[in-house]
């Protein structure tokens, strides 16, 4: 064998277990993103319970909107416009006071319950149903 052709499969055999290397540094870093795991059905009636009690349902019943049809609490429109939950969560605790949505502040909202009615929120959208 030739000096050159020794060293091209020393050099692609590096290559090789470098990728093999660098396969497993990225798989590591999937791993440590945390999952999400989803709620369960006790965690969703939670949340419809409170958004009954919170008065929203009034407004909101099944998650439509019945003072703005063009604003729903659910489907493709609403999830693309509220990708994180705290954004949501702005938007509840700011209400749309000249377009006859109530803001809710801490006092008359806690912020558990608050995350426990945008579990239930968020659960309208999913499509795999309890
Ligand atoms: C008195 C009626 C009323 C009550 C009570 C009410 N809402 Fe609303 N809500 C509305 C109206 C009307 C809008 C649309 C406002 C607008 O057009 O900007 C709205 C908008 C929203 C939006 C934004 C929708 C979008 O597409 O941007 C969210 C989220 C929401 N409400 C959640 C809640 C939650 C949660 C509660 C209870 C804590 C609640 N609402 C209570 C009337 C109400």
């Amino acid at each position: 064998m030739s000096q050159r052709a020794h060293s091209q499969i020393l050099l692609k055999g590096s290559a090789f277990f470098l990728a093999i290397g660098a396969a497993f540094v990225w798989a590591e870093k999937i791993e440590a993103v945390p999952k999400k795991v989803p709620p369960t059905v006790e965690e969703i009636k939670a949340g419809k319970m409170l958004f009954v009690k919170a008065t929203c349902w009034g407004c909101h019943p099944h998650g439509d909107n019945s003072l703005n049809g063009d604003k729903p609490l659910k489907g493709p429109r609403f999830a693309k416009k509220y990708q994180s939950d705290e954004e949501l969560m702005a938007t509840i605790r700011r209400g749309s006071v000249t377009r006859g949505m109530p803001p809710f502040p801490p006092e008359k909202l806690s912020e558990k319950d608050l995350k426990q009615i945008v579990v239930f929120i968020r659960s309208l959208t999913c499509s795999v149903k309890p």
